[in-house]
This record gives C-alpha cells, sequence and structure tokens, in this order.
C-alpha cells in the first residue's frame, strides 16, 4: 500500500519534496497531556512499553495533535539489554536503572544475542497495530541505540554526565568491551530487521552517547558497529544520529546510510560541506521551544534558509524536553510546514 505522506521517506532517499518533512525526537510521550493520560492507565512506563495496544495509542498521538509527517514507535532504546538478558527499571524522576550491570566476560556469557520474536514480540506487535492504525497516512520510524550508548547503560547501570564507569572499561579491558560491542551489535541488527518485517518504513539508530569519546575511540568503539548496521539494513533508509560526534561527521557520511541526523552543535553549513551525498536531519535546539512565538518562527525560518537547496528532514537536535508547551510545538511544526519549499 501506497503512503499518502510519504514526504519524510522521499526527502530520506535524497529525492525533491514539495516541502520540508517535519518530526520530533521523543515526540511520543513526554509533553503529551493526552500521553500522560495513557500511561497513567498503564501504570507505568515499562507497562505501557510492553502493551502493544497502548504503545500503538501513543505512537500516533502526535500524528493527530501536532501534525508531523511521520510516527516513531513508542518504545526506548534499553529493550534490547532487557532482550539480552539484562532487564532495566525506570525509576520516577531519575530515569532508567539496571540492577545488575556487565563488567567482564564471563557476565557477558549470562547474555544471549536477542531473539526478536522471542524477546521483543511486543515491540514487532505494537509496529503491526500501529502500521494498521495509521491506515498509511504517515511513514513508521523503527529505532534501535546505537551498539556503543547501549554499551555505556549495560556497563555503567544508569545514567551519567561522564560514563566513566563505562569508559573505563575501554581502556582497562578492550577485549571484554568489543566482546560486548559485538553481542549488542548483533542482537540490533536481527531486531531492526523484525521491526522493518513488522512494517517499520525507516529505522534510526541513536548514538546518543558518542559525544563522551574521542576521536579515536569513536573510530575503534562506535563507528565499526554502526558500520556493520548500516551495512546490513539495506531494506529502508537507515538515519544515523550520533550526538555530539561533530568530530567524526566526514566518517558517518561515509556509512551506508541515507540520513544523517545533527544537534545544534553543528554548523550548518559546514556539515553540508562534510557531508555533500546524505540527507540531513536536525537541528534545533530543543530550548528554542521555550522562546516566543515570534522568536521560534525566525529561528526556524533560518534553520530552513541554511538547509536549502540541501535534501533535509527538520527536526530538533535531541528529544524535545519535558516541559515545553505543545502549542510552542505546534508552532515549530507549521512553521516548517509554511515556509519550507
Ligand atoms: O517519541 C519517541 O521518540 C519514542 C519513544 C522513545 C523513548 N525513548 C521513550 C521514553 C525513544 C526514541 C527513546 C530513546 C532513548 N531512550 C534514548 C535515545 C534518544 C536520546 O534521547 O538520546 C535514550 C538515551 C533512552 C534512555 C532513556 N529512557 C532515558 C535516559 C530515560 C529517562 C529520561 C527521559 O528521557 O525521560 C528514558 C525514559 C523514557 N523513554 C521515557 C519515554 C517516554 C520517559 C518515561 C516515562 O514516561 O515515565
Amino acid at each position: 500500500m501506497e503512503l499518502k505522506n510519504d514526504l519524510l521517506l522521499r526527502a530520506a532517499r535524497g529525492e525533491k519534496t514539495e516541502r520540508t518533512p517535519v518530526w520530533m525526537m521523543r515526540q511520543a510521550g513526554r509533553i503529551l497531556a493526552e500521553y500522560r493520560a495513557v500511561r497513567e492507565k498503564a501504570g507505568s512506563f515499562i507497562q505501557l512499553a510492553t502493551t502493544p495496544e497502548l504503545a500503538a495509542e501513543v505512537t500516533i498521538q502526535p500524528v493527530d495533535l501536532l501534525g508531523v509527517d511521520a510516527a516513531i514507535i513508542f518504545s526506548d532504546i534499553l529493550v534490547i539489554p532487557e532482550g539480552m538478558g539484562l532487564p532495566y527499571e525506570m525509576v520516577e524522576q531519575r530515569g532508567p536503572v539496571f540492577p545488575k550491570t556487565v563488567h567482564t566476560l564471563d557476565d557477558l556469557n549470562q547474555l544471549h544475542i536477542a531473539d526478536p520474536e522471542a524477546d521483543l514480540g511486543y515491540v514487532l506487535d505494537a509496529i503491526r497495530i500501529t502500521k494498521k492504525a495509521l491506515a498509511n497516512r504517515v511513514p513508521l520510524i523503527g529505532f534501535a541505540g546505537a551498539p556503543f550508548t547501549i554499551f555505556c547503560y549495560m556497563t555503567e547501570g544508569k545514567g551519567s554526565k561522564t560514563f566513566s564507569v563505562a569508559k573505563k572499561h575501554l581502556y582497562t579491558d578492550p577485549i571484554f568491551a568489543h566482546t560486548l560491542l559485538q553481542k549488542i551489535t548483533d542482537s540490533t541488527i536481527a531486531y531492526l530487521k523484525a521491526q522493518i518485517a513488522a512494517g517499520a518504513d525507516l529505522v534510526q539508530v541513536f548514538d546518543s552517547w558518542a559525544g563522551i569519546l574521542s576521536p579515536s575511540q569513536y573510530r575503534e568503539f562506535s563507528l565499526p558497529y554502526i558500520k556493520q548496521i548500516c551495512d546490513a539494513i539495506t531494506e529502508v533508509p537507515v538515519t544515523v544520529f550520533a550526538k555530539g560526534a561533530y568530530f567524526a561527521r566526514t566518517e558517518i557520511g561515509q556509512l551506508n546510510c541515507s540520513v544523517v541526523g545533527m544537534d545544534w552543535n553543528m554548523d550548518i553549513s559546514e556539515t553540508r560541506a562534510l557531508i555533500p551525498n546524505k540527507t540531513l536531519q536536525g537541528n534545533l535546539d530543543p530550548c528554542v521551544l521555550y522562546a516566543s512565538f515570534d522568536q521560534i518562527k525566525k529561528e526556524v525560518k533560518q534553520m530552513i534558509h541554511q538547509f536549502e537547496g540541501h535534501p533535509y528532514i527538520a527536526n530538533l537536535g535531541h528529544g524535545v524536553y519535558p516541559d515545553t508547551d505543545p502549542d510552542k510545538v505546534r508552532c515549530f511544526i507549521e512553521t516548517v510546514k509554511e515556509y519550507s519549499h
């Protein structure tokens, strides 16, 4: 079945579009009262994420309520460790916590390569239900964390400003690090392929903690695994979003992916020059959405102007912040739709 609005897919493939497609990282959840009502009903984040009908419902909310050009499946990057045998908990006001963490090859041997249908079937069911309910209105984005970012959580056990526990392993036991990274990569490739088979129209890889690595460490511990994913996923366009990896833009631009995500630290004209042959996505500072409506319009127009002539998908430079006014979000989306061509 053909999509009614395929702007995002065409832009991802580098084709010309009538206007710039727009969606927002972390658009499902966080900012909408309608999301919080469903989450309340589910009881907890994990309950919501593992109940396919409810996950599908909150996936579609931003399409109806905000007017975005794509849905992104409601889940989390941490379902991969869970699927490998390392469960997480979501602690209110604090974020994810892993009761057990992984530090040695022995720990690693307790984990398995995730089997998508057996270990992550609830995400695949949510994708199938969402696809049906969306009735081809807009594309559905699947996603996974980049292996290095997942490695950070599996070793550190929680969020951190430095991830020094995780990074310590890169220096003290690189064999352990590479073995774990490979196991995560194998799980992620199988998982993304299953998401695509279930109906995902494109997939995004989130390397949220790329920016904590030096360029040489990034080349050794992150890029090769993202490369394996990009080489393996040939079915649909792949977006690589490596937050803070401005130092690796040239190498990311040479991956077998269709779209490169940008955060707001990355200068637009510089990035266009470094990555001339791929669609770019981003890169408005989410804090712009705290400004006045007039200021938001001005900043969005300026951003779109700077991307003019380059295949482009409008987005924020990272996920929308939870205390953002939904009307400011609508202003961002409407401005892209009105102003771009
Ligand atoms: O709209 C969407 O983008 C779909 C859903 C989505 C979630 N997490 C739901 C979620 C996506 C794409 C993610 C990705 C994710 N999760 C990333 C990569 C993107 C990024 O922001 O860098 C990371 C690092 C995580 C790990 C994670 N999950 C953290 C650090 C937290 C706590 C802080 C936060 O973001 O709220 C989560 C929890 C989480 N994941 C929530 C949601 C809606 C909030 C939980 C709740 O509703 O109580």
